[in-house]
């Protein structure tokens, strides 16, 4: 089997007195779609921090590409290729869509060793093309939604976490995000997706984590997370999903 290119190792985490993961692990492999499912505050958005570089882990380690990168400061992470899309969205309001990918660019962009797409490429793959001269307060949440997906690609990341991106979004336009993170695996980029919507999970995912009050409590195909009865318990009290 090949190296994972993302590896959680016996990760712990700690907030005062609240602890989360004892000693979990997860590892990723190059192309692949990963889900991470949970409730709310089972610790899914606390494993992108960890990964970027905004928390440190009380223990365990963050290997990427065989490197320990734990608690490196998240510009370093950035720029080692390893992008992230949040759940609230703050792109550039005063510029336009194509401007916030140059921004990106001149910022991480030539650190970025990862998959380097052209301006153009990243604009059509986040339906921009046609809004490219509307400043960026002028566009739709959708839409601006793109433009903070489009400024993550700019950094050239070989890994890319997208935190409920699907929030707040219709049936078509979550379609959409479906064909893009199909479309940026094809390409080679390892995806990390926190999404809550199951048929988005089942569709796009390799695989599947589910963590519940900071547990990991299964891994494994959408197939089987959906069959597995200690995720049917944590999600619907014991109904089938
Ligand atoms: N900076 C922080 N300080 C204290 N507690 C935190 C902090 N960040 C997250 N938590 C706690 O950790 C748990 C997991 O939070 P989070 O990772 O945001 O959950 P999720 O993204 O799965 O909804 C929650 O109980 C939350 O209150
Ligand atoms: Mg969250």
């Amino acid at each position: 089997m090949q190296q994972p290119i993302l590896e959680l190792q016996n990760l712990g985490m700690r907030f005062g007195g609240l602890e989360l993961f004892s000693g979990i692990n997860i590892s990723v492999s190059k192309g692949e779609i990963l889900g991470i499912i949970g409730t709310n505050g089972s610790g899914k958005t606390t494993l992108f921090n960890i990964i970027c570089g905004i928390y440190k882990p009380a223990e365990g380690q963050v290997i990427y590409h065989g490197k320990d990168i734990t608690g490196l400061p998240p510009y370093k992470i950035a720029r080692q290729g390893i992008g992230r899309c949040f759940q609230m969205v703050v792109p550039f309001e005063s510029m336009t869509p194509k401007e916030n990918i140059r921004v990106a660019r001149a910022n991480a962009g030539r650190y970025g060793k990862g998959i380097e797409l052209s301006v153009e490429e990243i604009m059509e793959l986040t339906n921009l093309t046609d809004k490219q001269d509307i400043t960026t307060n002028n566009l739709a949440l959708p839409d601006k939604k793109n433009v903070e997906i489009a400024r993550a690609l700019a950094c050239n990341p070989e890994v890319i976490l997208f935190d409920e991106v699907s929030c707040g979004l219709s049936g078509e336009e979550i379609g959409e995000r479906m064909k893009l993170m199909k479309q940026l695996a094809k390409k080679g980029i390892t995806i990390i997706v926190i999404e809550h919507i199951m048929m988005f999970i089942k569709e796009i995912c390799d695989r599947v984590v589910v963590l519940h009050a900071g547990e990991l409590i299964a891994q494994g195909t959408p197939q089987e997370i959906i069959q597995n009865p200690k995720v049917i318990d944590a999600y619907l009290g014991g109904r089938k999903l």
